[in-house]
């Protein structure tokens, strides 16, 4: 099990990502440096999960250039680094956004990752939650330039909650170290190599552990997604909220994915990165009786509407913390409020007519007349 997360030792390295220096404890990894800094310094990860041992080095969606390895030998690294396997020197420069470069390179990791991916985006329940999407948006390209047969899998059944799309996998191991880390058990892994891998057919026996569901929170694309929730709804019209349960098995503390009083969803609470939250320095796995069992709103204690980054499609008019941008017209003009251009309401009275009054046939003839 890889539940206690390591003390931070004192930070007493300098490193310098995208020119924005920050100190780091020796032994911090460039990706996790730059997720100090935050924003878009940090690099993508598609498979490093700082949950879960072992996890990186498998996507190369987080290569960065480094541009002086420290101060004691300041001389560039030759090639690019996957920063989630890289750990950082004290004056190590590094560029993420600001090297044309990793650009480049993250665009051709991106178009490999897409050379098998099914673009199902608009049927895929991972949809606007997915890391892949997202990647795809920032630096895919329109066409592809591969001209062979997608990779295609026998349909495997595993069992009554989670739902396997062998077509979407990015082989980015992460389930593989939750049924290693999470269950007594591991009996699913990668088989095979290159083009013909896949994680094996024994996962359905790895569904049978109470911290299975986990696997589904911790796939960055749709490839294990919740049967429980599978075309109910799209996620963004749902409203996400916190909750709380006293449970024995797990910390109890979960997002309940609303459409009215209905719960739809319940997974674990997700942080910035899309990882699962800590709590107490524990990540914040949830069982399979709160995720798949506890799907009405009584048996939560609700805590409110939960904090969705505002950037997020999923935070649509519904995020907390919203500031509104500062109205400075009156302040540039003296106090004086503005006056509209043109305020349709002084010479229209179309928002003024009782609709209910209209003649219906005559009001549909009318449209018919305009759309001739
Ligand atoms: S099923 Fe998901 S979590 Fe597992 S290896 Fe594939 S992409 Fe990663
Ligand atoms: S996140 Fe670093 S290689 Fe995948």
């Amino acid at each position: 099990m890889t539940n206690e997360i390591k003390k931070e030792a004192p930070a007493n390295f300098k490193v310098t990502i995208d020119n924005i220096t920050v100190e780091v404890a020796p032994g911090t990894s460039i990706l996790n440096a730059a997720r100090k800094i935050g924003g878009d310094v940090t690099p993508p990860a598609m498979c490093y999960y700082s949950k879960l041992q072992g996890s990186g080095g498998k996507c190369r969606t987080c290569l960065v250039e480094v541009a002086a390895g420290s101060t004691a030998d300041p001389r560039p690294m030759p090639n690019l680094v996957a920063s989630c396997r890289t750990n950082v020197m004290d004056g190590m420069i590094v560029k993420n956004i600001t090297s044309e470069r990793v650009q480049d390179a993250r665009a051709g990791v991106v178009e490999f990752l897409l050379l098998n991916h099914p673009l199902d985006c608009p049927i895929c329940d991972q949809a606007g939650e997915c890391h892949m999407q997202d990647l795809g948006y920032e630096h895919g390209k329109e066409g592809t330039r591969y001209e062979f047969k997608r990779r295609t899998f026998e349909l495997e059944d595993i069992g009554p909650y989670i739902q396997l799309h062998m077509t979407r996998c990015i082989l980015c191991y992460r389930c593989t170290y939750v049924a290693d880390q999470l269950t007594d058990n591991r009996v699913h892994g990668i088989l095979d190599r290159g083009d013909h891998a896949e994680i094996s057919t024994y996962i359905s026996k790895a569904i049978d552990n109470d911290f299975s569901g986990n696997m589904i929170d911790v796939c960055p694309v749709g490839a294990l997604t919740d049967k429980t929730f599978r075309f109910k709804n799209r996620v963004w019209f749902t409203k996400p909220v916190d909750a709380h349960r006293d449970c024995s098995t797990c910390c109890g503390k979960v997002t309940l994915w609303q459409r009215g009083d209905d719960v739809l969803r319940v997974t674990a609470r997700k942080d910035e990165w899309g990882e699962v939250q800590s709590y107490d320095g524990k990540p914040g796995w949830i069982c399979n009786t709160c995720r798949f069992h506890k799907k009405k709103a009584s048996d939560w204690v609700i805590e409110g509407v939960s904090n969705i980054n505002r950037h997020s499609v999923i935070a649509q008019n519904k995020y907390q913390g919203l500031i509104m941008p500062k109205e400075t017209i009156a302040e540039v003009m003296g106090g004086r409020e503005p006056k509209l251009l043109m305020d349709i309401h002084s010479i229209s009275d179309v928002n003024s007519v009782d609709i209910s009054a209209l003649p219906g046939p005559a009001t549909s003839k009318t449209f018919e007349k305009k759309e001739q």
